[in-house]
């Protein structure tokens, strides 16, 4: 293995939205579920051990997973307050794009910056902020070891795509969209944690095909392949 290739973080913390696309990767790294009261966000391993999972739990009205802006939040910051990771990795499912190469089941690692794409604020300043504009670890070479694409992620709250939102994510230069990553970010941000997003496609939002259908068609496959690419990149992180 190319020494370029390795980075240098002791301890990565692993933030998932939900439950089905982190229990390949639960079980597959033999994490033990620890307590974390207070808040929905469930937290795997050790906290002083060199990997670490948090999901974001569920909501307790509709049973359903949390998911979204809000809930990474907490979970990002339950992460680094209790794990206090070297580096954040946001693992999880993303929307994608045909016209730009994209399929489903294809694993990105960030590249550039990880931006939001549905705040949209028209006044001095305020506009730069709801974008976001978050730095990543760069993490080209590691993708191509690894046999992974790499792109540029972009944040909103929603799972469709709308006109005004595919304006936003060509203006972002978007190759992915998810709903955690920025938020993630912003929190890696403002701790001065290193951060990185590993993401697989589900669905590709700019066909036909209601992306919610393709979504649940290949939520399964995709979440085995993030499995596949974050057991494959975890030793890299930390082989420096
Ligand atoms: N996660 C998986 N597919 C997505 C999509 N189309 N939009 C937002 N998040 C997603």
């Amino acid at each position: 293995m190319p020494y370029y290739c390795a980075m240098n973080y002791a301890k990565t913390t692993i933030v998932m939205a939900m439950e089905a696309e982190a229990r390949p990767l639960i079980e597959r790294l033999e994490l033990k579920q620890q307590p974390a009261p207070g808040v929905p966000v469930e937290l795997y391993g050790d906290p002083g051990g060199p990997v670490t999972l948090v999901t974001n739990g569920r909501d307790p009205v509709t049973g359903v997973d949390n998911i979204g802006t809000q809930p990474a939040t907490l979970a990002a910051w339950l992460a680094i307050e209790r794990c206090k990771p070297d580096l954040l990795l946001n693992a999880g499912t993303a929307g994608g794009f045909a016209e730009r190469g994209a399929a489903i089941g294809d694993v990105f690692l960030s590249a550039g910056a990880i931006r939001f794409h549905d705040r949209r604020i028209p006044l001095p300043g305020f506009r730069e902020y709801g974008i976001g504009n978050y730095p990543v670890v760069d993490a080209t070479s590691l993708a191509a070891r690894l046999g992974l694409k790499t792109g540029v992620v972009s944040t909103g709250n929603s799972l469709d795509c709308p006109p005004v939102d595919a304006k936003s994510m060509q203006a972002n230069d978007a190759d992915v969209k998810e709903m955690e990553a920025a938020a993630i970010a912003w929190v890696a941000s403002i701790t001065a944690t290193p951060m990185l997003a590993v993401k697989a496609v589900t669905d590709l939002v700019d066909l036909p095909h209601p992306p919610e259908e393709q979504f649940v068609e290949n939520l399964a496959l995709a979440s085995a392949c993030l499995a596949d690419a974050v057991t494959e990149l975890l030793p890299l992180l930390r082989a420096g």
